[in-house]
């Protein structure tokens, strides 16, 4: 298993060009099922979790190929609508293959989702959405075997108890485009990844209304063709990338980032005193010298501030100068990068759903492990600005989400290294 080794202290600047959007890429390779047509998707991340969803399209039957951050999705149709636990349980975004299966092809059996170290991720909103169009739903030997003979339109809440849900959404959209008649889906999720598929849907022919707002409007066609896409560029990373900036006092510009995907993380830089100049290709971030102020944060669905930026704030605020309250409304035990902080020297308490974090003048480098994918580069910028030396093991969970993130962090300054174990 690798580790990254990362000498802290170095301040960081220059540009990093930001990637495709992980979480808008898995659900427009599922959407991928719906045609027999041949499909171009473009700036895909070389990230593990695309590679996950391009080997169980392969295990369907489709034929793919990929040629740097392009990947075509041969025609044909799927052989087999069976989504295997080995596959689907190293990943959850996996279950939105459920929904397009169901529509074309008007049978799946997937396996039920795992479990998540960022809390319980239940389905019941996916499985609420597409029991609204009448797929017929039964969980057998973890397994969620569907059938639909007809699906029809219909109105789908998808509100639940932490708000909106950007899989079932997603899934529920993938569900109803081939469906007859119209479906609407109130408090659906409104993250431009949802956008995102709207705008590949659309381009298969899918007549859509309103993705990127509370309710969408879909009304059903009998198939849809083939497309070529660009997927949009990583919020989540460029957000973590503004706040490496911040953390070193450093400068960095994010080519080809969306600033207007990040405006309430650009709004608790700019309390903390940061300057934050957005541009026509991207964001140009730069601390002003002094140490950032403290501030608070309520993570919420789009647009409030995002659940997935959440632990890299944290590790921002640990070295502010005063108290900040970090309150977690997506993922209530969203906290396991509490610990690993606190033994690389800030001082974290928490409570419940909240983290009070008392800022400290420094951090010091340590021994530390990576939980998760967000947690994992919340212990990278930390390790940035400790002093000394950080090591940071089962960085597999990075290597799901941040495309050559120690390429692009060295090429404008830091001291980052990657070791076999
Ligand atoms: C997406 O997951 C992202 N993943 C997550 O990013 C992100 O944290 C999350 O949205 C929230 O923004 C992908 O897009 C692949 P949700 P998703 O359904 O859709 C509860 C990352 O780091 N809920 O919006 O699975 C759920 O438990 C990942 O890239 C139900 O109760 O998240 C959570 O508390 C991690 N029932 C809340 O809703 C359901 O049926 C929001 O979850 C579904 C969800």
């Amino acid at each position: 298993m690798d580790k990254l080794i990362v000498e802290g202290g170095n301040r960081l600047s220059g540009t990093i060009r930001i990637s495709g959007a992980k979480n808008a890429c898995l659900p427009i390779l599922a959407a991928t099922v719906l045609t027999e047509d041949e499909c171009v998707i473009s700036n895909v991340p070389e990230l593990k979790d695309v590679s996950t969803m391009i080997n169980i399209l392969s295990s369907l039957g489709k034929k793919i190929e990929r040629a740097g951050d392009t990947v075509k999705v041969m025609a044909g149709r799927v052989s087999n609508v069976v989504a295997e636990y080995d596959l689907v349980s190293t990943m959850r975004a996996s279950i939105v293959v459920l929904g397009p299966l169901i529509a074309k092809y008007g049978r799946a059996k997937v396996s039920f989702p795992g479990g998540c170290i960022i809390g319980p991720r239940p389905i019941d909103l996916h499985l609420k959405g597409l029991r609204s169009l009448g797929a017929d739903l039964k969980v057998e030997e973890g397994y969620i075997v569907a059938s639909a003979k007809k699906l029809k339109g219909g109105r789908a809440y998808l509100g639940g108890h932490f708000g909106s849900s950007v899989l079932a959404t997603s899934n529920t959209m993938l569900t109803a485009v081939l469906a007859v008649g119209e479906t609407v889906i109130e408090d659906a999720a409104c993250e431009p990844e949802v956008s995102d598929l709207a705008g590949f849907l659309t381009a298969m022919g899918a007549d859509i209304e309103g993705a990127g707002t509370p309710t969408i409007r879909i009304r059903g066609v009998k198939n849809l063709a083939g497309a070529s896409y660009r997927v949009i560029p990583d919020r989540i990373e460029t957000g973590t990338y503004m706040i490496a900036a911040v953390m070193t006092d450093g400068c960095l510009f994010l080519e080809n980032a969306r600033p207007e995907h990040n405006l309430a993380l650009i709004d608790k830089l700019t309390e903390c005193g940061t300057l934050v100049s957005e541009r026509a290709d991207g964001v140009e971030v730069c601390r002003s010298g002094a140490p950032p102020r403290s501030t608070h944060i309520t993570t919420l669905t789009y647009p409030g501030f995002p659940t997935d930026l959440q632990a890299q704030m944290m590790s921002l605020l640990t070295l502010t100068d005063g108290i900040s309250v970090i309150t977690e409304k997506i993922y209530p035990e969203r906290f396991i990068h509490v610990s690993e902080l606190n033994r690389m020297g800030a001082n974290i308490l928490l409570e419940g759903p909240t983290a009070i974090v008392k800022g400290v003048k420094d951090l010091s480098g340590a021994q530390v492990m990576a939980s998760d994918l967000r947690a994992s580069a919340a212990l990278v910028l930390a390790g940035l600005v400790a002093e000394g030396r950080t090591e940071i093991s089962r960085i597999y969970h990075l290597d799901r989400g941040y495309e050559h993130l120690e390429e692009k962090l060295t090429a404008v300054g830091a001291n980052i290294e990657r070791e076999s174990e």
